[in-house]
């Protein structure tokens, strides 16, 4: 069948207009509609409202986004929808998008009897409909018009306020199945490239330990676990120091975070690293260039707190801690990257004067494997404040002495050929 579209356009309306006969027989097999359609993945909402002061709702996969000015939203619910049919009278709506883990709550919202919201954590909104506790996102709003079309209404809404009440990725549906959202390049291995990981550094560990206790601080051990991330392999506490980064914890490889890694490492290596950096003007690039350049020579990397620095250093944390959990969705991973971006300051550091008085961040060495390629950094944060540069200096010292170390571990340990097992796997397709 051939459906013509004629627009005609005048000064102030687009019309549209179609010779499509709704009542003639479908060309499309409803099995193949169902298939194709599968193949295009949704987010899960549920409409809400009151029916003589009782809360409805049903579960509708046909949110969408309409007009932004002034602001409109749809959904479509199927002719014979009971719980539409009741909605229909209530005088508001709250558009509930449900988050990943939300999955029951959907079911139990989708299934077609009347006490829905019997176990359900749920509040009046301000509009005077039901807001579920929990959502991603709460739309209030009221219903404009209903167009038929075919076995289903669009139901066009006027938006009269709307919040984001939860920074989680939402519940999507497709194919018939529920899952989650898991942005391209934030998705780690799971626990196969941890695992592995922690292995390596296992020749570490010792040297980690004694350092801790030592140096009254933290001392961990990073490994690459693919081209945009680290993950902390090994940790140990002495001192004050508690555990700040569990295991397994992801640090992005971005300027400035991961100087000790990268530098020294081939071009295509740091030029990668740079390519994430968010200011691309030269002279930026240039002064990260030359950072990497002395880490090299001097063979560590140096991270200092500014005076009055805590909150951002605290901030710093913070967003590190939350990159390092799963449940990112991609505008708080962005929110993320620029305070980490913003720390750059931090890492400003010059010669260290012996009598000066220093707040150091971070002090972090490379470790080269038996091939002379760098497959780990040494850590220590957690240390010390207002220490003076002699006793910087020791500290350096200790943690290049225990690089070394691990450095003759692996070659005595058999740690080659777990080094080349490990790249081999994680340069793996999967
Ligand atoms: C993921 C998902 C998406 C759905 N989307 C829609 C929809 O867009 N329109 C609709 O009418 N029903 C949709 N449903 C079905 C209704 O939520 C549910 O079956 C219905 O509310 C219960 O039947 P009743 O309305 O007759 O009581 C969807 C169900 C699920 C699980």
């Amino acid at each position: 069948m051939v459906i013509e579209c004629v627009v005609r356009r005048n000064e102030s309306e687009v019309e549209l207009m179609t010779d499509m006969d709704l009542d003639s027989a479908p060309v499309v097999d409803a099995d193949l509609y169902r298939e194709v359609m599968g193949h295009y993945p949704t987010g899960v909402a549920v409409v809400t409202g009151f029916d003589n002061g009782e809360p409805i709702g049903m579960v509708v996969g046909t949110f969408s986004a309409v007009s932004l000015d002034p602001p409109m939203v749809t959904f479509m619910p199927a002719i014979n929808s009971r719980t539409y049919m009741r909605l229909a009278e209530s005088s508001a709506y709250c558009i509930n998008v449900l988050a990943h883990d939300q999955l029951d709550l959907c079911r139990r919202m989708a299934v077609p009897r009347d006490d829905k919201f019997s176990q359900v954590d749920w509040s009046v909104s301000a509009f005077g409909a039901p807001a579920l506790a929990e959502a991603v996102a709460h739309i209030h709003c009221t219903m404009r018009s209903a167009v038929p079309a075919g076995d289903h209404l669009i139901v066009l809404c006027t938006v009269h306020a709307m919040e984001v009440t939860r920074s989680a990725p939402p519940l999507l549906f497709f194919q018939g199945g529920y899952g989650g959202f898991s942005p391209r390049g934030m998705t780690a291995k799971g626990d196969a490239d941890l695992i592995t990981a922690i292995r390596l550094a296992d020749p570490a560990r010792r040297f980690i330990g004694a350092l801790s206790e030592a140096l009254g601080c933290e001392a961990a051990v990073l490994v690459g676990v693919n081209d945009n991330e680290l993950t902390t392999a090994a940790s140990a506490y002495g001192g004050d120091a508690s555990m700040q980064e569990r295991l397994g914890a992801r640090i992005p490889l971005m300027p400035p975070l991961g100087e000790a890694y990268v530098a020294g490492q081939t071009t295509e290596v740091v030029e990668r690293w740079l390519s994430r950096a968010p200011s691309q003007e030269p002279e930026v690039l240039a002064r990260y260039r030359s950072r990497l350049r002395t880490i090299a020579e001097r063979g560590v990397a140096l991270a200092m707190i500014a005076p009055g620095g805590e909150d951002a250093y605290r901030d710093l944390h913070n967003a590190m801690d939350e990159y390092a959990r799963n449940e990112l969705t991609p505008a708080r991973e962005r929110a993320i990257r620029s305070v980490i971006q913003d720390m750059s300051w931090f890492f400003a550091a010059g010669e260290l004067i012996d009598d000066e008085v220093y707040d150091v961040g971070s002090v972090a060495v490379p470790v080269h494997n038996p091939e002379g390629d760098v497959s780990m950094v040494v850590r220590l944060t957690q240390l010390p404040r207002r220490v003076d540069g002699r006793g910087v200096k020791h500290w350096i010292r200790e943690l290049k002495e225990a690089a070394s170390g691990i450095e003759n571990e692996l070659r005595g340990t058999g740690g080659a050929q777990q080094l080349q097992d490990y790249r081999a796997w994680y340069t793996s397709d999967y």
